[in-house]
């Protein structure tokens, strides 16, 4: 995506006498547009688990850079496959919910393991980094151009009236290495002329709908209007939601998807009012080993003063400030399911299938 003019994705590899990760440090924005370098293993880890990088799709794609990082530094050791092997674990356990992540260091072992020598296996886990990334970027690309029609058809629907959509969450360029998936739809309506108009959650604790895809959205000038959680409900009620279009950290073979908290709400509510709920998302954020979305799917907790603190500007300078009695408890899921019984439709690269066995089968008959 353009940033100030210049075409960037969230993460990329400089080579030089030492590889250099760059990554967008999402941690600054909306206030700033940083750069962050990445030298190591151990600064890839860092980064992903304190989320100066995050979203299903972008943690995958940095976790397989981080596998590079790792086989360049061990490049000279005696025991380069257990090591390799013990730091895929503490990748691994970063973050725990979206599978891309587990995805991506597995494909980077299969591909080492495949060549002998040292020097073929580094480079082919540098390789496989560049092929993870520009799968994403290229998955993204093709859900755009499949849920468009979901757009579409809701816009003749309506004569050519503004198509509301609400989302939650930022399951856009950001979250992934480019286009996003939730709004690459988004964004391919809006360059064909279609008439749209996005809700954006805020997304607490970590308000991600509001520093991220609102940013987002006002760079690509898309109209958009911020809102707080709590309510897409009352709008859905009131006739100003034609669709919610989310994202995915985890999707298992019968449908049910695991997202951000709280999307499970809007999936209730939007049930309640009639109104088409779907998830975009790649077969990389696919568990096909997986039936049970509540039961199965693992949700990170995370530290409790994301929720008793809120972050922003204040006369220049990003502040955190306390809302609550420091001392009162907190629960912090980072993610909840949506039964599939309640999604419309999962966009893929592939084309939109319902959220169901079958359906899922049909289009990814390769991956059962
Ligand atoms: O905790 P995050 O910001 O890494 O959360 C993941 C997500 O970005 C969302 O759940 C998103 O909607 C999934 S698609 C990247």
């Amino acid at each position: 995506m353009i940033v100030n003019g210049t075409h960037y994705r969230t993460v990329w590899l400089e080579d030089g006498s030492s590889p250099c990760v760059k990554i967008i440090d999402q941690r600054f924005l909306p206030h700033r547009f940083v750069v962050e370098e990445l030298f190591s293993f151990n600064q890839m880890v860092e980064a992903v688990k304190e989320m100066h990088l995050r979203g299903a799709g972008l943690i995958g794609a940095a976790a397989a850079f981080g596998m590079y990082l790792a086989a360049h530094e061990l490049r000279l050791s005696s025991n380069f496959d257990s090591q390799l092997h013990a730091m895929a674990e503490r990748l691994m356990q970063t973050r725990p919910t979206a599978v891309n992540l587990a995805w991506a260091v597995n494909r980077q072992l299969s591909a080492i393991r495949e060549v002998h020598s040292i020097d073929q296996k580094v480079e082919a886990a540098r390789e496989t980094a560049l092929q993870i990334a520009d799968e994403d970027a290229q998955n993204c690309r093709s859900i755009g151009l499949h849920g468009v029609d979901i757009i579409e058809r809701i816009s003749k629907a309506k004569r050519g009236e503004v198509v509301n959509v609400l989302t939650h969450c930022n399951a856009g360029w950001l979250a992934f290495v480019d286009y996003g998936t939730a709004t690459a739809p988004i964004y391919e309506a809006h360059h064909r002329g279609v008439k749209i108009h996005v809700w954006v959650d805020e997304t607490r604790p970590r308000n991600q709908g509001a520093s991220l895809t609102a940013w987002e959205l006002l760079a690509e000038g898309v109209p958009h209007t911020l809102i707080p959680d709590n309510a897409g409900g009352h709008l859905m009620q009131h006739g100003m939601v034609d669709l919610v279009i989310t994202g995915a950290d985890r999707i298992t073979s019968n449908g049910d998807a695991a997202n951000k908290i709280g999307t499970y709400l809007k999936a209730l509510a939007a049930a309640d009012n009639g109104i088409p709920f779907y998830i975009a998302a790649p077969s990389s954020s696919f568990d096909w080993s997986l039936t049970d979305g509540v039961g199965q799917i693992p949700i990170e907790q995370r530290h409790p003063d994301e929720v008793r603190y809120v972050s922003g500007l204040a006369n220049g300078r990003v502040e955190s400030v306390l809302i609550c009695p420091s001392a009162t408890p907190v629960a912090n899921y980072g993610f909840d399911v949506t039964p599939a019984r309640l999604i419309a439709g999962i966009i893929t690269e592939r084309g939109v299938c319902t959220a169901s066995n079958e359906s899922i089968q049909f289009i990814f008959p390769d991956k059962f």
